[in-house]
Parts: structure tokens; C-alpha cells; sequence
């Protein structure tokens, strides 16, 4: 396939929520935007943005499903010849108490953890061939060792939410620091409290607010920072 002339970024679960969200403004930006969601659930959303006037497709991609990334590298390769940029944005929030069960946080690990590394493994070879690789894990606060040992995290802090956004961070410096010296750049993203079905009513931001941190992490420049942790373009401690 002969190279698309847009960048072309990949956001994972985006049928609703922050990752429509960030579809939305990146494909705002001039990218093609791939919304990636289970059960065919990316279809309508791509439609919608596209009655936007956004370049925007769906890709049926549940995170967890070896079969469903392995499909990735092809689809990619034969329908634009390229990738520039990987939103890692699905995840869970499936414990709502201190005593998660094994099984749970298993699962959780598997949306959260697993899936972005298994999605950004089978990605890479593509983004490293883009002029401006961009990588950004939508992590949180709550993945922050120093948030939670200093309290903030409140009745939010569940072992399997938090641990599997604190080895999301880490995986985000690892990745970094394997890449320095290319053109790509790994960052992890907090939304901020959002209004979402994983974020609830009583979030103060709105989701157009809230997927701001990961576009700009996106779409960060060559002088920009790579091995991160950011809210806005301010700089969290791990
Ligand atoms: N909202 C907040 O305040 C907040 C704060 C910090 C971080 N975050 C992070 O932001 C990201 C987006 O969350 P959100 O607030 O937008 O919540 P959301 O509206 O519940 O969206 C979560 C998205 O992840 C998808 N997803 C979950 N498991 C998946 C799987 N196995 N395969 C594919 N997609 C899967 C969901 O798809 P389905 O519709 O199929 O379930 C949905 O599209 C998450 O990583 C979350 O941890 C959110």
C-alpha cells in the first residue's frame, strides 16, 4: 500500500467516553483517526465523526484479544501504509472496594496492562517507520506511587485500578527509555476527573476537557518530552 499522505493515529476504546473524545479532536487536527473497539462497537461513533466531517474508520479491537491485535499490523500496513500515533486509552475500573479477588484483578491487568503492551509490541515496527512515532498510555493519578503513599487517591485507591495504572507507568518509562535515541515518543496520560461511564456523574470535567492531555501528548513536537507522566503539560510524579 502506497503511503497515506495524513498521519494516521490508532485510539483504543473509543466508542465512548475519553477515546471518542480524543478521536474527535485528533481528527480535527487533520489526522485519520482508527477507532479501535470490541464487538463492533467502533462502527457507528466512526460513522458519526465522519458526519463531522473526520477522516475516521473502525476497527474491531478488543484489547485482550490475541487474535484481534494480531490483525492490527496488516490492517494498517494494507489500508494506509503507515501508523504515527497509538492511543492506549481502553481500560477498567472493576474493583470498587480493598478486597479485589484474584480473578478480578486479573482481568483488570488484562484490559489495562496486558493489552497495551501486547497493542504496542505488535505496533511498533510501523510507528518506527513514521517520521513522528507518538505512543500515549492513558494512565492516571492514581497510578501514582507518590499520589497514593501521600493519601489522595481516597476511596478510589483499590489495589487492582491503581497497580495495573502504576504498571502502565512503568511500562511507559521502560518503553521510553528502549526508544531514546528514535524519532518515537512514550508518554502516560492523566485525563483529570472526568465525566464518563468510568468516571461518573460527579466528575467535575467534561470529556472535551478531559482528552486534552492525551492530544497533546500526541501531537508533541520533536523537542517534546518522551518518558513522562503528564496532566495538561504539567509533570506528575510517579
Ligand atoms: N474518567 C476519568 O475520570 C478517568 C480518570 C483517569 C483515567 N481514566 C482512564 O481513561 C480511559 C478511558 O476511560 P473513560 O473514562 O473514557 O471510561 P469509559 O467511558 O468507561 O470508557 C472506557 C473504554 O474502554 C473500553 N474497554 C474496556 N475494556 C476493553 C477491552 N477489553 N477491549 C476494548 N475496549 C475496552 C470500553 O469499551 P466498552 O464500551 O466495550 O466497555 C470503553 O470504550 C481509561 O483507561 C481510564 O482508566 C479515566
Amino acid at each position: 500500500m502506497e503511503k497515506h499522505a495524513s498521519k494516521v493515529a490508532l485510539i483504543t476504546g473509543a466508542n465512548k467516553g475519553l477515546g471518542l473524545e480524543i478521536a474527535r479532536q485528533l481528527g480535527q487536527q487533520g489526522m485519520v483517526v482508527v477507532l479501535g473497539a470490541r464487538q463492533g462497537k467502533a462502527d457507528a461513533p466512526a460513522a458519526a465523526l465522519r458526519a463531522e466531517g473526520i477522516d475516521a474508520h473502525a476497527v474491531e479491537l478488543d484489547v485482550t484479544s490475541a487474535a484481534d491485535i494480531a490483525a492490527l499490523p496488516p490492517y494498517f500496513d494494507q489500508t494506509f501504509g503507515r501508523l504515527d500515533i497509538l492511543v492506549n486509552n481502553a481500560g477498567v475500573q472493576l474493583d470498587d472496594g480493598p478486597d479485589v479477588s484474584p480473578d478480578t484483578l486479573r482481568q483488570t491487568y488484562e484490559a489495562n496492562v496486558i493489552g497495551p503492551y501486547a497493542i504496542t509490541q505488535a505496533l511498533l515496527p510501523l510507528l518506527r517507520q513514521a517520521p513522528a512515532g507518538r505512543i500515549v498510555n492513558q494512565s492516571s493519578i492514581l497510578g501514582s506511587l507518590t499520589a497514593i503513599s501521600q493519601g489522595q487517591g481516597g476511596s478510589w485507591a483499590t489495589p487492582g485500578y491503581t497497580s495495573s495504572k502504576a504498571a502502565l507507568n512503568m511500562l511507559t518509562v521502560v518503553l521510553a527509555q528502549h526508544l531514546a535515541g528514535t524519532d518515537i515518543k512514550v508518554n502516560a496520560a492523566h485525563p483529570g476527573w472526568v465525566k464518563t461511564a468510568l468516571g461518573g456523574d460527579d466528575a467535575p470535567l467534561e470529556v472535551a476537557e478531559g482528552a486534552k492531555t492525551a492530544v497533546r501528548l500526541a501531537l508533541l513536537p520533536a523537542d517534546g518530552p518522551t518518558g513522562g507522566y503528564f496532566h495538561d503539560a504539567e509533570r506528575l510524579p510517579w
